[in-house]
């Protein structure tokens, strides 16, 4: 099973932004930790993190073949990017919406989704970790489809 990690806009900055709303541990930091869970499981993941809505796109699109599942942390895009929600409506691929901070304690524009609709569901606010949950998640439903 191989499952996408794909983190957009401004998260390249992990660790020194913000540090008290997004963590202590950098991207690679979380990469590492979801790349070694997915090995404990069994599955294989590929990472990739881009500024540019266009580059994420691309990436999806190239990607998406291959592979049986997305996590990702679209940053800001989550609020307003249609054109990155349709390409990964397009995969067909089941998909996990990652949060570090609670957008829902946040600014009232974070409260907003455009993503959501078309995800499996959202880990918000448990930091780091929650991407693990979400990477969890997928391998589990992977492995009920395989059984049934
Ligand atoms: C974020 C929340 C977004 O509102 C924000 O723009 C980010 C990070 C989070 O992980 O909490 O860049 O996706």
């Amino acid at each position: 099973m191989r499952v996408l990690l794909i983190n957009g806009p401004n998260l390249n900055r992990l660790a020194r932004r913000d540090p008290d709303l997004y963590g202590n541990e950098t991207l690679a930091d979380i990469e590492k930790m979801v790349s070694s869970r997915a090995a404990e499981l069994g599955a294989d993941v590929v990472t990739f993190q881009s500024n540019g809505e266009g580059d994420l796109i691309d990436f999806i699109q190239g990607a998406a073949e291959e592979a049986d599942g997305i996590v990702i942390n679209p940053g800001a895009l989550t609020h307003y990017g249609y054109s990155l929600r349709d390409a990964l409506a397009d995969t067909s691929l089941p998909v996990v919406e990652v949060h570090l901070s609670n957008v829902h304690a946040r600014e009232n524009f974070r409260s907003r989704s455009v993503i959501s609709p078309i995800t499996r569901g959202q880990v918000v606010g448990l930091g780091a970790i929650g991407y693990v949950h979400a990477l969890e998640y997928l391998v589990r439903q992977a492995s009920a489809a395989d059984q049934s």
